[in-house]
């Protein structure tokens, strides 16, 4: 029952309560005009009320671009619109500031890392990537960063002789006679499996399971993963609308590719008690318990199963599609322009016919440019965000020519594309939407390539996927004397969390004799 003496109570505390609210307010509000002043911060000018970016899309406008497949491209044309690299925007009352900046790009990544954490999309992928590295931020990530660098050496990455197996495996089903065929979706059969093998000493084989019934467990992983992946992808697009989404379908994946990576982890849990009780009672290791196998290492490490299934899946969803789709990419290309393949076999040809060593490799210029020009025009990661956790600033993107420093309050999504700035005519110039590997001659590396990311979470891969990348292609130059393009069209994109070409690679090839 309330007590009428109780009301000048309730009056009083609800007053102080105002005031309070009032008073942090107006603290936090004079403390960020000083902090804007000091930094000689100018607002933004210019913004944009729908959402351009990837993952963050307003639902319907989302749709319409990806099934259009210029979600990209239309994010790009607005830089131009605002004449400015950087602009606002907002989705329902969460702030954005979208850039293309290399100064901007190299302040949220490295000078200002600890400003900025993932935010909201961890929520997303966590059902398939629990806490591994790329789901993780902080502590949590600095763990896992250290957990899996040390797999990533040299010595590690360049299994040449593993790409060779899967590479002869990929051949057999590329016709010699110069009929039209989809080079992409072997690029993706032969990922998985060497992707699979390098974490797991175990591959899903698709290339060599190709014509046969996929009722086997291999089979099963390897689609429930794309489905897993979509899934993810599907709940980061609907964000809190996610629950009301039907179907089982994405949940099942999941279950699927967790248990079948569970099965490795138990063997290499089991393989680590073996080895040190061997240890223990002074018997000898086995020749096969001193190779190097990834999974064995992360055993070696932590007993804690979860952890290293969750960090497994993480290396896998990083590894499989990027580097796939750079070959498609590249490969799409290249067919286009003739004289570049035979550029490509004019400096394979200093092999001999053998097969390259990983030293060979590193030294094959053009076909690094090659590369290096596939990730410019079609960088597979195009776009990337990061969630202010405090107040900071971005050295560019203030006042009407953008060139003065923005004010980004905590809670703030940044986002960045990598595919607008890869293609600046200021930085590129006026051919920038050309492929054209010589233009790498005479640049030297800035944030204004970026493809791998940079600072403290620069790609742990990178390595790992320019020698599989590289590797393949000098094989593929070596068995082939040509290589036709068998789609007339131009490059159309297909965007999930990387981007690879929505009609395939398609190609013919003739054999070399
Ligand atoms: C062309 C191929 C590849 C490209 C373009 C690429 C690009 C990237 C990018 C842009 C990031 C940063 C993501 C972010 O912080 O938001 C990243 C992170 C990562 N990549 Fe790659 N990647 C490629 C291949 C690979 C491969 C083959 C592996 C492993 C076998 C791999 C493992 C990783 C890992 C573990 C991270 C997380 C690093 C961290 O958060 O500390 N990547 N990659
Ligand atoms: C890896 O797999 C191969 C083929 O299945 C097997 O022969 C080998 O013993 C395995 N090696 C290790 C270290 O597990
Ligand atoms: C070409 O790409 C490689 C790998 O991403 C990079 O290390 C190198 O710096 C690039 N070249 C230039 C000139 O940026
Ligand atoms: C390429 O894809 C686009 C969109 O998916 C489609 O409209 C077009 O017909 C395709 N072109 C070819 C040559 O298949």
């Amino acid at each position: 029952m309330a007590d009428t003496k109780s009301h000048p109570l309730v009056f009083i505390l609800a007053g102080a309560f105002v005031s309070y609210i009032l008073y942090t307010r107006i603290t936090l509000y004079r403390s960020r005009q000083r902090f804007i002043a000091a930094h000689n911060c100018k607002p933004c000018e210019h913004t944009f009320n729908k959402d351009p970016i990837l993952g963050l899309d307003v639902l319907r406008a989302s749709t319409i671009n990806h099934k259009k497949g210029t979600i990209l491209e239309a994010n790009r044309q607005r830089f131009f619109r605002f004449k400015s690299y950087t602009f606002r925007s907002r989705v329902i009352t969460q702030p954005l500031i979208i850039t293309a900046e290399p100064e901007n790009i190299k302040t949220i990544l490295s000078l200002k890392f600890k400003d900025y954490s993932f935010g909201q999309r961890k929520v997303s992928f966590k059902p398939l990537l629990g806490d591994g590295i790329f789901n993780a931020d902080g502590e949590r990530w600095a763990n896992s960063r250290h957990l899996l660098r040390p797999n990533f050496a040299r010595e590690q990455v360049a299994d040449l002789d593993a790409f060779e197996r899967h590479f002869k495996l990929m051949l057999k089903h590329i016709p010699r006679d110069g009929s039209t065929f989809d080079l992409q979706e072997l690029f993706f059969r032969l990922t998985i499996d060497t992707a699979t093998e390098f974490l797991f000493n175990h591959s899903t084989n698709s290339l060599r399971m190709m014509d046969q019934d996929d009722s086997n467990e291999d089979t099963i992983f390897a689609k429930a993963f794309t489905v897993a992946q979509a899934d993810v992808i599907k709940r980061s697009r609907y964000g809190v609308f996610n629950m009301f989404r039907k179907g089982s379908e994405g949940r099942d994946a999941i279950r699927i590719c967790h248990e079948y990576v569970d099965k490795w982890v138990d063997d290499a849990v089991q393989w680590r008690e073996d080895a040190d009780a061997k240890i223990k009672s002074g018997k000898a290791l086995e020749k096969d318990d001193e190779r190097y196998v990834f999974i064995r290492e992360l055993a070696k490490q932590t007993n804690d199963k979860q952890r290293i299934r969750d960090e497994l899946i993480n290396i896998l969803l990083a590894g499989r599609d990027t580097t796939a789709s750079l070959l498609s990419n590249m490969f799409f290309e290249i067919t286009k322009q003739p004289a570049i393949w035979a550029k490509l076999r004019d400096e394979v040809a200093q092999l001999g016919g053998r097969t390259p060593t990983y030293e060979e490799l590193r030294n094959l210029k053009y076909l690094k440019w090659c590369m290096n020009e596939s990730l410019r025009m079609h960088p597979v990661v195009p776009a990337n965000s990061r969630f202010a956790i405090r107040d900071t600033v971005l050295p560019l993107g203030g006042g009407p020519s953008g060139t003065s420093p923005l004010f980004v309050p905590r809670g703030t999504i940044v986002g960045y594309s990598t595919y607008s700035m890869h293609r600046r005519p200021d930085l590129y110039g006026a051919d920038s939407t050309t492929y054209k590997p010589e233009r790498w001659e005479s640049r030297r590396p800035g944030w204004e390539y970026l493809p791998f990311n940079g600072g403290p979470r620069i790609c742990l891969g990178q390595q790992y996927a320019l020698t599989e990348a590289g590797y393949v292609t000098v094989r593929l130059v070596q068995e082939f004397a040509t290589l036709e393009s068998r789609d007339a069209g131009p490059w159309v994109e297909s965007l999930t969390l990387t981007v690879c070409s929505a009609n395939g690679t398609k190609v013919g090839l003739g054999a070399a004799s």
